[in-house]
Order: structure tokens, then sequence, then C-alpha cells
């Protein structure tokens, strides 16, 4: 709808105001109060400055020229020059029957389908998985998850920090403390293995004799000593078994490919840099410096991308993955998904690509960044006694804690459950609980992480909004009514501005899709799920639904499952899957 009216008021302008229109965007938006209508052409004011016109006169010009079918009640101007734009109730009613009879509730496939990598979660080998890379889980799964939607082929990348230096370390502290570990699969836990992982590091910066064994060992597992490399994959293998544990409860499907699998690829790219004259030694380093990036004191700060030592960087397996991706992978766009820090880092990244060559100016690189996770009180989240927080319990605790919500619940409403049924309740709302109170942040934003809030049955939650779906559910369930098999001759008939209300609502869901495949902004979809439960419910107040006379009732059962249908498919956008009863 917005396209088509955007290209009709293109057409208006140009035969008003002439040619030199025809690239100027006619400003048609959803309106932002909708006392004045559903659309607005905001094009007149910013006209005014162009055609040195008075805004009022353009609009008036505007509404005389344009031609639009008898879907819409009649143009008017408001404030300095608004064009407000409604639709006929005939017309959103035709609409809505036709959103009913499509699988994709409306929501059209993109018209260039593109081949897109997301690159998210990525965590590293031998530490923690934090709440950065849980962000970035639950961020990245959804982007992929709408990407795929609009009919992409979306490939999930696993960028898993799996090489380094600090494998030396690690390796030559595990062959005194516990060699079992380097032979031996499952020998230890991910959590005492962080453990070690940190005692290896406090004693590599005290103790330069072991700092000088532990360079020693990176050595060999870049020569590929066969002895080196089996304890390098038993120490992968460990976090992975840790990693996958938190995509299974998540329900997340990833690719894996490692830092390491752009070994092979890094000295050519080096190469490459030379070639291109971009590369400069700093201090023995190979570098490349670009425009605009200093430090504290003012003086140049370079990307390097080779080390004294001939040991590569972070930024350089970066440049192979990309040129990886664009050559075999024949990506048309590449997404990153992680926390802000590491802005600069994607910047300096995509500059030399672009100077290098190793992407073309027609695939995007973009990074989707994300603030932090604090704790209720605003500060950095951490256990009681100051630890970093373990994922896999903070996920169990939300489990934990809906399920007691749960069990309360049942008791004082009288029912029987079965413990099945409470475990699977619990579990996918207390997850989903996680993943909406993150994806309902402006991503951009830190947040605070607060059970209380996320499994709030009345707030802004995942809880609310199942909880709509299960309304829905409830209503076929009471009137014996196969909500898949409506019929579809009936017509919708709106009693009640709540009916429209809800409606013209429905139908803005391809909009938003649309505009979350731009900014790549979840939160905009949770803002809009949770508007469509508020607006169902006004509407579940104010008309009965099973008391209704046939026709009424038929019309409202038909909003009310497009409600269920596109808060389903709006919450599978999200990686959360609905329940029939909670
Ligand atoms: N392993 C990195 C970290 O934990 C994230 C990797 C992101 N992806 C990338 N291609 N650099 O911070």
């Amino acid at each position: 709808m917005i396209e088509k009216l955007r290209d009709i008021f293109t057409v208006a302008l140009i035969e008003a105001f002439g040619d030199e229109l025809k690239d100027f965007s006619p400003l048609v938006v959803p309106a932002t109060n909708p006392k004045f209508g559903d659309y607005q052409c905001n094009a007149a004011l910013s006209l005014a400055k162009v055609l040195k016109k008075n805004p009022r006169a353009i609009a008036q010009t505007i509404v005389d020229t344009v031609k639009l079918n008898d879907s819409f009640e009649p143009l008017s101007i408001a404030g300095a020059g608004f064009v407000n734009i409604t639709i006929k109730p005939e017309a959103i009613a035709k609409q809505i029957q036709s959103v009913h009879q499509d699988e994709r509730v409306g929501v059209e496939k993109a018209s260039v389908q593109q081949k897109i990598v997301v690159d998210f979660s990525s965590p590293n080998i031998a530490k923690e998985m934090h709440v950065g890379h849980l962000r970035s889980t639950i961020i990245g799964d959804s982007i992929a998850r709408i990407l795929e939607f609009r009919g992409h082929e979306v490939l999930r990348l696993n960028h898993v920090g799996d090489w380094g230096t600090q494998f030396g370390m690690l390796i030559n502290y595990l062959r005194t403390e516990k060699p079992e570990v380097l032979t031996t699969a499952n020998a230890v836990d991910i959590g005492d293995l962080v453990t070690l992982y940190k005692q290896a590091k406090a004693k590599f910066d005290r103790d330069a004799e072991f700092q000088e064994q532990a360079r020693k060992e990176v050595v060999k597992l870049q020569n590929k000593d066969s002895e080196s490399i089996k304890a390098w994959q038993l120490l992968c293998e460990q976090s992975r078994r840790e990693f996958e544990i938190i995509y299974h409860l998540l329900n997340i499907k990833l690719t894996e490919r490692g830092e390491s699998f752009y070994n092979p690829f890094l000295p050519e790219i080096i190469t490459i840099l030379e070639t291109e004259n971009l590369l400069e030694k700093n201090q023995g380093a190979n570098c490349v410096f670009l425009d605009g990036f200093v430090n504290k004191q003012g003086d140049p700060l370079p990307l390097i991308v080779q080390k004294t030592d001939g040991g590569y960087n972070y930024a350089t397996t970066d440049l192979a993955a990309i040129r990886y991706r664009v050559n075999e992978d024949k990506t048309d766009k590449i997404i990153y998904v992680t926390d802000a820090g590491q802005a600069n880092h994607f910047i300096q990244v995509f500059q030399v690509a672009r100077k290098a060559n190793l992407a073309p100016e027609n695939v995007d690189l973009v990074h989707v960044s994300f603030g932090l996770v604090l704790g209720k009180d605003g500060t950095k989240i951490k256990t009681r006694s100051g630890e970093t927080i373990r994922l896999k319990s903070l996920l169990d605790e939300a489990v934990n804690r809906t399920k007691q919500d749960l069990q309360n619940r049942i008791e004082t409403e009288d029912r029987q459950e079965t413990k099945e049924f409470i475990n699977q309740v619990s579990q996918i709302v207390g997850l989903s609980a996680v993943k909406y109170a993150d994806l309902s942040q402006n991503r951009t934003t830190d947040y605070r992480f607060s059970y209380e809030k996320m499994l709030d049955l009345k707030g802004n939650t995942a809880p609310y909004l199942l909880y709509a779906y299960v309304r829905v559910q409830g209503i076929s369930r009471k009137g014996n009514i196969d909500l898949d098999n409506l019929s579809t001759e009936e017509n919708i008939i709106f009693t009640d501005e709540s009916e429209l209300v809800l409606a013209k609502h429905i139908l803005q869901l391809d909009y938003i899709i649309k505009e979350l495949e731009k900014d790549l902004l979840p939160n905009r979809l949770c803002l809009y799920l949770f508007e469509l439960s508020q607006k169902f419910n006004q509407f579940y107040d104010k008309c009965p639904i099973l008391q209704a006379e046939e026709k009424v009732k038929i019309s409202r059962l038909i909003l009310a499952d497009l409600t269920a249908k596109v808060m389903k498919l709006g919450l599978s956008l999200l990686g959360i899957s609905v329940l029939e009863r909670m």
C-alpha cells in the first residue's frame, strides 16, 4: 500500500511541479496520529523551500492533482501542510480478506533475493560464552530469520575465536598442570577450562620463561605439529560442547566457520595489501594507516595486520573472511552482529576491504552493533559474589522463576496440569522472556537485565504476547471452532471502532518487515506486536465474539484468527514459538 501511494504521489508531484521532481521522495509515511488518517504525505513542507511557495498552497496543489481510486476518503490538509490519506473501511475489509487467505499474512517476498552472510554469536574457545555473545546470538538469529522470511538465502556463520597466541599459552600451561586435557576427550568441564585459562594468563604475565615457552608452543601449533594440533582440537571440542548446550536451548542454527578456517588465506592478504600500496612498516609490524584514525595523543592509529613476529591479527582474519565470503560464498551482503565496542574495528576493516578491492562497492558491509547487558542496578551484570554469570545458569534461572510463577497461578486458579505441561511451558516462556527482553530494546543502547520485568505478564514482555495468542486459541476451543476452516465467503463487518483499528494494524505488518530489513532493528517488530496485542485486547473487551450474530461472529473470528497468525509469525521471526495454552 505505502509503495503504491508513493508512486501515485510521485506522479502527481511531477505533473504539478515538473520533471525535476522525478527523483524527489514524496515522503509518504504511516500517519503519526490515527486521528488524522492512515498515511500522510509530508512533501509540501520540504518542497516549500525548493519552490519558494507557501507549504499549504503546495499541499492544496498536490491534493488537486493526485489521482486516487475509490478506496480512499477525500484527502484533507492539516497543520502547516500535511496531506492526510485515509483508506475507506470497505477497502480495509477487502484487504483483510485477502490477507486472511494468504499464508504469508500479507508480507511480500523481496523483489531481489540476495545471498546474505549473517556473522553472529561467535564466542571464543576456552573462554566463557558471556552475555555479550548471548545478545549477538539472539539479535543475529532474529535478523537471519527476518531475512530468510523475506526470501533471501542466508548463511548463518559462527566466526568462533578458535585461533591465536593464547593457545600457545594455554597448551603450555596444561602440559604441566593438567596434561590429560591435552590427550583425552572431555577430560575437563568448560568452567574448569576457563579457570585454567585464567591461571595460564596470570602465569604468562609474570613469568618470562613461561612466555618464551608459550611462544615456542605457538610456533609448533602454526607449523601443524601433530601433537599440538591434537591438543588444540580437544580444547575446541570441549568449548564447542558448552556452546552447543546454549544453542540447543535457544534453538539457534549456526554453521561454525571459526577464525582458524581462514589461516591458509592470511599470507595472501598481506601480499594483496602490499600490491595495493596500502602496507606500511611500523615498529616492525605490518600496518595499514587510514585517514581519521588517531590515538589520544593525536598520532595516526594503524590497523595492524601482521605482528613483528610474523603472527597475524584479528583484523587480518576478518579481511580474509571478507575476501572468502565475496569470492567463494558469492555473498551480496555481510552483516556482523557484535557489541558497539568493536565499531572502530569494523570501520577500519571495511575501509581496508574497499581500498584493497576485497569487497566491491556492490557488496554491502554492515556492522549491527549493540550495547551492554547491565545488571538491575545499572552496573555490569555479575553473580552475587561478583563473578561473571554463566549463560547456562542465567537461562536456567529464567526457566525456574517462570515455573514458580506458573505453579502459583495453577494453584490459585485451581487447575490440574501435568508435570510435562508445566515443564514445557516454563521452558518456552522463560527462554522466550530472555530473548524478548533483549530484542524489545533498541539494540544500540545498553539494557538492564531484570527477571521481574521480563516475566511480567502485563508489560511489553514475551509472556504478555504469548498470552494474547493463547486467548485466541481459547476462543476457538470454547466455541468449538476450527479457525483454519473459517468461511471465506463472509464479509468483514466493522461495527466498532476497535475492529477497524485492529484491522489496520494487522495490515501494517508488511511495511514493518520491510523497514526491519532496512534498519535491522528487531525492537520495531516487538513494538508492533505489543501494540497488536493491546489493540486485540481492546477489541476483545468491546466486541463479544461467540455471542454475536452469525455474520458478525465470523467477521470477528477472522480478525481474532488473523491476530493470532500475525502474532505467531512475528514471534517466530524473533525466535519465539507460541503455546496453545499457558
Ligand atoms: N569472537 C569475537 C568476540 O568474541 C567476535 C567475532 C565477530 N565476528 C567477526 N567476524 N569479527 O568478540
